[in-house]
């Protein structure tokens, strides 16, 4: 009797199969990302991100209920200004973009969760997540300034009525300033789920043309993460725990599968995100399009993948389609 016997019986059978299955995904897994324009009634496909598109607030309540219809649990929001500026100040205006797109998605479906990236580099002029300065002969984020207008930014989406704040500009003391900002103007109850571990990454290509935010000049490397560093990334996420963040993310998934297992076997307490962001979808979209690969099969292998890594929810551009090949099984 071979050893690999005993393990095909395992396999012989499709219920079986189903019994013994280790990760199942269902759509309570998923958040999916969306991208708010300014202006009216106008639909914006992105190219490079086949499905979807920047949409006006006003176009946003048929989209949520399908969302929600569609049984995905959260939603997070990126903002397309009309007017971008030196320090990004637009993000912090209450009658901006994401402000009018939070008070329109808690309006049309108001179990839907709202989460908001927090940033600037989709509203300063330059692109670059902060405030500018001149450091040691060259341009660089001033990192206490760029918190100061973060903190601005966190509370008036608070006030629209978010219910988490996403900050994923790499600053570091970002958490803490956050959460006693978001404290002192009565938000304590508000979570912040930290990018703790973000990756200077060429897979947010098509997220930079879906978001305008292509840096003028120069690259986020001084302050997002080299992709050879493991260790380091458990010191971030450490940092952010003390600092007071209560849930992780890890981004992007697929080459960091390792950094997602990393995580999650360090702080099995805590629950952690992993971002399958724009490069990883666009690759699965281009090769299906050309017939190299099944997207349903490939798709749902890659959002299993990172959730068998460790990851205990997904922020990923397949969540609609995912959610219909799950209810279609
Ligand atoms: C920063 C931000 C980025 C993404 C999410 N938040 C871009 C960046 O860091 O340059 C990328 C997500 C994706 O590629 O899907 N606001």
């Amino acid at each position: 009797m071979f050893p690999a016997t005993r393990l095909r019986r395992l396999r012989s059978h499709p219920r079986l199969r189903d019994l013994v299955r280790e990760t199942e995904l269902t759509p309570n897994d998923f958040i999916l990302p969306l991208f708010v324009r300014y202006g009216k009634n106008t639909r914006i496909p992105i190219n490079s991100m086949p499905g979807h598109a920047q949409m006006t607030v006003d176009l946003l309540a048929a989209e949520a209920r399908e969302i929600a219809r569609l049984g995905i649990p959260a939603v997070i929001l990126f903002g397309i200004p009309e007017k971008k500026d030196a320090i990004g100040s637009s993000s912090w205006d209450d009658a901006g973009v994401v402000q009018q797109a939070i008070r329109c998605l808690k309006d049309a479906t108001p179990d839907l969760l709202v989460i908001t990236d927090l940033c600037f580099c989709e509203f300063t002029d330059h692109g670059h997540c902060g405030v500018l300065h001149e450091c040691g002969g060259h341009t660089d984020v001033a990192n206490d300034a760029t918190l100061a207008n973060l903190v601005k930014q966190a509370v008036s989406h608070a006030q629209a009525g978010a219910d988490m704040i996403a900050p994923s500009g790499m600053m570091d003391g970002m958490i803490q300033a956050l959460r006693s900002g978001l404290d002192t103007a009565g938000f304590s109850h508000i979570p912040i789920m930290s990018y703790a571990a973000k990756y200077a990454s060429g897979f947010y290509g098509p997220f930079r043309e879906a978001a305008e935010s292509t840096p003028k000049f120069g690259d986020r490397r001084t302050y997002q993460m080299d992709p050879a560093n493991g260790a380091e990334a458990l010191r971030e996420v450490a940092l952010d725990l003390t600092e007071g963040a209560d849930l992780l993310m890890v981004k992007p998934a697929l080459s960091y599968l390792d950094i997602i297992r990393r995580v999650k076997d360090a702080h099995p307490e805590v629950p952690l995100a992993a971002y399958n962001v724009s490069g990883e979808y666009a690759m699965v979209k281009a090769a299906a399009a050309n017939g190299w690969i099944d997207e349903q099969r490939v798709a749902m292998e890659i959002l299993t993948s990172i959730r068998r890594a460790g990851a205990d929810m997904i922020l990923t551009y397949h969540a609609k389609d995912a959610c219909r090949w799950l209810a279609d099984r």
